[in-house]
């Protein structure tokens, strides 16, 4: 079922509930303050919702107390000054003040890829969601946000139903995200759509209530936030095949980036007649590097091993295809540096021992601090291995490079990565990269070098200054 916005009043599909609390708008609380759950607790406290983020790591607690946000994602510091200043928000490691605080609480810990396997390791869904239901008090909805395999919502209601001291009425919801790093603080103050998986009328009025602020902003601003309201495992699906899909489009488009570099086209152009249809659409078509983050990887990756465990396997065979797609992209890279170099590939692939090469970018894409599966950072710890001397910068990422990779040498600017090089990788697609002056470069370098691992330089420019230019499915 959809509700479009505007429907002032919860409309008769949705009855409107009141808070268990006693408070006017319930409290919502957000179990995990990581990249999710740290932008939501923030964003939530700007609509104006009592919020309390909840988190067992001190440090993180503290940090957010004082007004620092842990991660970098543009806008969330002044939010978080602002609504810390105005008393709507705080952070606990306080799991029985939590409890007794919210009337809707979002599970939004991380799910990661299992050590031993593709699948999701769900347990700390399962400590936080068994912590929670052992210290409430009374009737409240547990809502998950993280990204799980479908079956989860179920479970986790066994949990509560199992954890929950007495008979409280405590009911779960699943609602997911659809946070873009970089764009977080918009995509949950104006997200293009709320889906919820509800099994009663109450959860139904209570998670509206919890989203009312967001349809009330899209109010003033003339916009209308689509509304669906399905089952458990739809909603739990919703998330794992927009993302599914999103890492199909990715690497639709690097597919065609290989038949490009086999027959002399360019994907460039490719992409942008084909993006002119509208059923295609231009985003998401991108060729380069590839897809990495936090999410994507390893969203691909669990939800093939649920389909498997559910027997429907082969339906999903192609995200098999979808990965390697995309994992080939960091070898081209290496290929090209090769070429370039003129070093030969052995059976180990190319020996780059005595060369100095320039890596720019760490992060999994631009706007973030994030360096988790970054195929920047992949490729430069390969080139490394491969016997290069790696000079590694990055405008935000250098200290989680230097933590995920410490043996790479990370550098204070552009001129000081490039200063020497043999060669210069772009690897991240940063505004400061592509605003680079080819001709200032060029006067620091070892050798006028270029692979544009993001296709995100104008080629013309830098050959024009003397590069010899590689870009990623490009002539
Ligand atoms: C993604 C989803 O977009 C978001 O809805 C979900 O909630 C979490 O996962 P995020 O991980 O922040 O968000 O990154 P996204 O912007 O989707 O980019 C993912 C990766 O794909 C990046 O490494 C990016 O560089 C790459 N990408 C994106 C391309 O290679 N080409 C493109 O055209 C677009």
């Amino acid at each position: 079922m959809t509700i479009p916005y505007p429907a002032i009043q919860p409309t008769p599909a949705i009855a409107a509930v009141s808070p268990p609390s006693g408070a006017p708008r319930p409290r919502v609380t957000f179990l995990g303050t990581g990249y999710l759950g740290a932008t939501y607790a923030i964003c939530y406290a700007e609509l104006g919702y009592e919020v309390l983020g909840f988190d067992v790591d001190a440090d993180k607690i503290a940090m957010l107390n004082a007004g620092q946000v842990p991660i970098h994602e543009p806008g969330l510091d002044e939010l978080l000054k602002r609504n810390l200043a105005a008393g709507r928000l705080r952070f606990s490691t306080d799991i029985a003040e939590t409890a007794e605080f919210g009337d809707v609480h979002f599970i939004c810990v991380g799910t990661p890829q299992r050590a031993g396997g593709m699948g999701a390791d769900l347990s700390y869904v399962e400590a936080s969601v068994t912590s929670l239901a052992q210290h409430l008090t009374r009737k409240s909805l547990i809502v998950g946000k993280s990204t799980v395999p479908v079956g989860t919502a179920e479970w986790v209601e066994q949990l509560v139903g199992k954890h929950t001291p007495g008979d409280l009425g405590v009911e779960v919801a699943w609602s997911p995200e659809f946070l873009q790093e970089g764009f977080a603080v918009d995509d949950v103050l104006r997200p293009n759509r709320i889906v919820v998986g509800v099994k009663s009328e109450w959860a139904n009025g209570m998670l509206y209530a919890a989203h009312k602020g967001v349809f009330d902003l899209a109010a003033t601003e003339d916009r209308e936030v689509p509304l669906v309201v399905t089952d458990f495992a739809t909603a739990e699906l919703v998330k794992v095949a927009a993302n599914a899909f999103l890492a199909t489009k990715i690497s639709f488009i690097n597919a065609m980036a290989e038949v490009c570099e086999a027959s002399g086209g360019d994907v460039t152009q490719l992409a942008r007649a084909i993006g002119y249809d509208p059923r295609i659409g231009n985003r998401f078509l991108q060729a380069g590097l590839g897809f990495g983050g936090a999410c994507l990887p390893k969203d691909i990756r669990a939800f093939q091993a649920r389909a498997q465990e559910l027997g429907a396997g082969e339906a999903l065979r192609f995200l098999h295809e979808v990965d390697l797609i995309n994992l080939r992209r960091r070898t081209r890279v290496l290929q090209l540096a090769a070429d370039l170099l003129g070093r030969r590939s052995g059976p180990a692939g190319p020996d780059f021992s005595g060369t100095r090469i320039a890596v720019l970018g760490a992060t999994f894409k631009p706007n973030t601090d994030d360096v988790r599966d970054a195929p920047a950072l992949a490729v430069a710890a390969l080139l490394q291995k491969a016997g290069a001397d790696v000079h590694v910068y990055d405008p935000q990422g250098t200290e989680n490079a230097r933590r995920a990779v410490p043996e790479l040498t990370y550098e204070s600017g552009i001129n000081e990565a490039v200063t020497g090089a043999d060669l210069v990788c772009v690897l991240t697609e940063w505004a400061d990269f592509r605003n680079a002056d080819p001709v200032a470069l060029g006067e620091l370098v070892a050798g006028r070098k270029v692979v544009d691992g993001r296709n995100c330089l104008d080629s013309a420019l830098w050959t024009q200054a003397g590069w010899e230019y590689r870009g990623m499915g490009r002539p």
